[in-house]
């Protein structure tokens, strides 16, 4: 599967402005700086359409870029930064759960998680409130290109071994490299099994 035509289409700060249609969704979460905005540069094959940073805290709104007239890949902003306001940071995760709670496009969340990191609390309760809440999610575990191969495997094994403490059958993960370009194929295939059942 690949992305013949990618383009922003609009960001929206609630649910309620998201776009008004009903073209199926996929949207991308996880902390901030952890890559999701690279991500979904990298699968679109476009460089700079979503905008990326080396500073956390990027991606501020909910972004939906439609993808060949057929479907969304909505972007959106990070959790768990500390050095956003208070007030800020509960602005963001209000839009975000309203977002993933209330969204009825929304067919799959993709959560990412640093591939470096050893299982982080923050990450673990961010994706047991999503289960708890029915929410259909895949992980992708990114920078795989910083990371020697052993140590990536040690921490995805640690996580996925935190999250079966609680959850019963556990997500489908992929690894990826968005310098690296490695995963593409993989969650591109996974994304259209999802939009064209
Ligand atoms: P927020 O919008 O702030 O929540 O961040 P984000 O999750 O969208 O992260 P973004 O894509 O902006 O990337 C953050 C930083 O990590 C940037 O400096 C990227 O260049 C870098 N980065 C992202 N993915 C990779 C990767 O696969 N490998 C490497 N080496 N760097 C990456
Ligand atoms: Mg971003």
């Amino acid at each position: 599967y690949q992305i013949k035509e990618a383009k922003f289409n609009k960001s929206a700060s609630r649910v309620e402005n998201c776009p008004q249609d009903d073209l199926p969704e996929i949207a991308f979460i996880g902390r901030s700086n952890v890559g999701k905005s690279s991500l979904l540069n990298m699968l679109t094959g476009v460089k700079n359409l979503a905008k990326t940073s080396s500073t956390p805290g990027k991606t501020q709104l909910i972004n939906h870029f439609l993808i060949d007239n057929k479907w969304h890949l909505v972007d959106l902003p990070g959790y768990g930064y500390a050095k956003v306001p208070v007030s800020e940071k509960a602005k963001w995760e209000k839009m975000t759960w309203d977002y993933l709670l209330q969204r009825p496009n929304l067919l799959y969340v993709f959560v990412l998680l640093d591939i470096r990191l050893s299982p982080q609390k923050k990450d673990l309760e961010f994706i047991q409130k999503l289960g708890e809440n029915g929410v259909p999610l895949k992980l992708v575990f990114t920078k795989a290109d910083k990371v020697k191969t052993m140590e990536g495997q040690k921490n995805i094994t640690d996580f996925m071994g935190a999250l079966s403490e609680t959850w019963q059958i556990l997500p489908e993960y992929f690894i990826s490299s968005s310098e690296r370009k490695t995963g593409k194929t993989e969650i591109l295939g996974l994304i259209e099994e999802i939009i064209f059942p």
